[in-house]
């Protein structure tokens, strides 16, 4: 496969920006620069075309470019939809109202440009609801860059040490230049460890615990039965705000968040990401009683919400699109996901299994992850002990070489569009037999 202009691209981009990548999240190997993509498929400079499960890191939930979502976007631009920072707009009205509407547990909303900022709003609605200021984090979840949340997600184990059955991990920060007192006040435990959560809520004056339904950042590692239900009695008990980071599972499993599926409500929400489908677009959602903290008579009492960005008409243009079409095509759109998600599941086992490679696939609808482990993870300390992180590297950079292109890290999520068809699935699984064939 020819690379050079994907390489030359990436130094000269080096001299500039530090990395050479505007997101070091991004910076992988095989280093490609990739210049279009268009439904399933992505282009690199080199004019090498990639079947793409990476969907730049979930939002392409109906495939790069669809036409009703371009077409929303071209129609906003065309009609003048331009910023003006003063007052609100019809826009962001529509985009609340259908996220109060299809969302269980939103009441009200408000939006942001990114993921990050909007649990960043998530946690000081929370010490501002409760008065409280520590925080309980999942190890192995990702909420986002800033202070606070940018810890412990996959933490090698000789930095995280043995598994912590009733307690805390220590804070990992993944960035310098944190403040040092924070890990005093942010507590990491295992995801599907009630009796861990319980203990926090003990020891110190919890304003919230964020955590993700399903952890997406290190695969897709599920809830166990009764899990999500535990965390809201918790909650509830300890009058401990429920913070459900839907950043990657909202819009995506289903048109109101993983919450609907499981009939289990969070007090507060965070979206982005499948939500424009591509478009820079966080919310924020929930219990009226806490989100009309934002606009609290008292201003002693008063969350800061602002952003010169905060609901761009552009990216509402996409979000409402998106929504519209997720609501008018729901009972299509997510069956066919699921039959999607489910081929290319049953695909690579039958595939594995014959070539008597051990591994779990977990897969949540159209999001999956092959785990090379003989069971199903229960958190990142499991992960982090049984998977073979280097077999997974190899496979990933050996499809890459096929032309499918899943995120070559270990344990990233693949995820399915409403673009990926039958024909995409079948080349996608002969790549793999070629792949296995050879050998990883
Ligand atoms: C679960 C989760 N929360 C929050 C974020 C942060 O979102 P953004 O990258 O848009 O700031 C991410 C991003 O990957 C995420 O996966």
């Amino acid at each position: 496969m020819n690379t050079s202009q994907s390489s030359q691209l990436s130094a000269r981009n080096a001299q500039f920006i530090p990395g050479g990548v505007v997101s070091l999240n991004r910076k992988v190997e095989p280093d490609l620069v990739f210049v279009k993509g268009k439904g399933a498929y992505l282009w690199d400079a080199d004019g090498n075309e990639y079947l793409d499960y990476h969907a730049a890191f979930g939002p392409y939930l109906l495939g790069h470019g669809e036409l009703e979502i371009e077409n929303a976007v071209k129609a906003a631009i065309d009609n003048n939809w331009t910023l003006t920072g003063s007052g609100t707009t019809k826009w962001e009205g529509r985009a609340a109202e259908l996220v109060v509407k299809n969302v269980p547990s939103v009441e009200m909303a408000q939006f942001t440009t990114t993921g990050s900022e909007a649990t960043y709003l998530a946690l000081r609605l929370a010490r501002a609801h409760t008065g409280c200021d520590h925080i309980v984090l999942m190890q192995g979840g990702y909420n986002g860059w800033h202070d606070e949340v940018a810890c412990n997600v996959m933490t090698p184990l000789e930095v995280v040490g043995p598994r912590v059955e009733n307690g805390e991990y220590p804070f990992c920060p993944i960035s310098a230049g944190m403040p040092s007192d924070i890990a005093k006040r942010v507590h990491v435990i295992n995801f599907n460890d009630l009796q861990s959560l319980e203990l926090m809520f003990q020891k110190y004056d919890v304003a919230c615990v964020m955590s993700e339904p399903i952890l997406q950042n290190i695969g897709v590692v599920k809830p166990h039965e009764g899990y999500l239900e535990g965390v809201r009695d918790l909650c509830d008990r300890y009058g401990v705000v429920w913070v459900m980071d839907e950043v990657k599972t909202g819009f995506r499993h289903a048109l109101g968040g993983y919450q609907s599926l499981k009939g289990v409500l969070p007090d507060l929400c965070v979206f982005g990401k499948a939500i424009a489908n591509g478009y820079p677009v966080g919310a924020i959602g929930g219990k009226a009683e806490i989100m009309n903290l934002f606009a609290h008579a008292d201003a002693s009492k008063r969350v800061l919400i602002a952003g010169t960005y905060n609901a761009h008409p552009v990216t509402m243009a996409a979000a409402i699109a998106t929504m519209e079409k997720l609501e008018r095509e729901q009972d299509t759109l997510y069956p066919q996901l699921e039959s999607m998600g489910a081929k290319v599941q049953d695909g690579l086992q039958a595939l594995f299994d014959e070539f008597e490679i051990p591994v779990s696939i977990s897969r949540q609808g159209s999001a999956f992850c092959v785990y090379f482990m003989d069971h199903l993870p229960r958190d990142w300390h499991d992960i982090a002990e049984n998977h073979d992180m280097e077999k997974d590297v190899r496979y990933r950079r050996a499809l890459i070489e096929k032309g499918i292109y899943n995120f070559p890290l270990p344990t990233k999520q693949g995820s399915v569009s409403t673009a990926h068809n039958e024909a995409d699935i079948e080349q996608t699984l002969q790549a793999t037999r070629d792949v296995l064939e050879v050998g990883i």
